[in-house]
């Protein structure tokens, strides 16, 4: 919520480096990212994750806005946070095979807002 997605068309030629989103996107050195508001952690099909990222998706997260803004601030720090709390810390190790960080609040808000619009 509180997201511009024509500025998060903008903001997410940063992720373009490792994503595709659109009706011929496919994965690259990240998943392909349409749908991925409300979807299931770790299912883009055919790609492999690392190992937390699956943990995370096995102990239920769903990409929900609210997981994306915290999650894309810190990807490894927010899924050990996660499963932490989830009682899963003993999976909580290894990094996500994501190291970018989007430090800036209202590009997080902007970039989710326009990922919402790609189905
Ligand atoms: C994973 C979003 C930038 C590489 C993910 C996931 C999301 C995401 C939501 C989890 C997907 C899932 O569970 O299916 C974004 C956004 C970006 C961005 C919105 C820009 C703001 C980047 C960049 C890189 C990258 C620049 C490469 C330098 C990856 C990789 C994964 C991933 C390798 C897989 C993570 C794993 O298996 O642990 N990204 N990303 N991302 N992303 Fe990004």
């Amino acid at each position: 919520a509180g997201g511009d997605a024509a500025k998060g068309e903008a903001v997410f030629k940063k992720c373009q480096a490792c994503h595709r989103v659109g009706p011929d996107a496919k994965n690259l050195v990240g998943p392909v990212l349409n749908g991925v508001v409300g979807r299931k952690a770790g299912t883009a099909e055919g790609y492999k994750y690392s190992d937390i990222n699956h943990a995370a998706s096995e102990a239920g997260l769903i990409w929900t806005e609210d997981a994306l803004f915290d999650y894309l601030a810190d990807p490894s720090g927010y899924l050990k946070k996660y499963l932490t709390e989830k009682g899963a810390a003993d999976k909580a190790t290894g990094n996500s095979k994501m190291v970018y960080k989007l430090a800036n609040e209202q590009e997080r808000k902007d970039v989710i807002a326009f990922l919402a619009t790609k189905k």
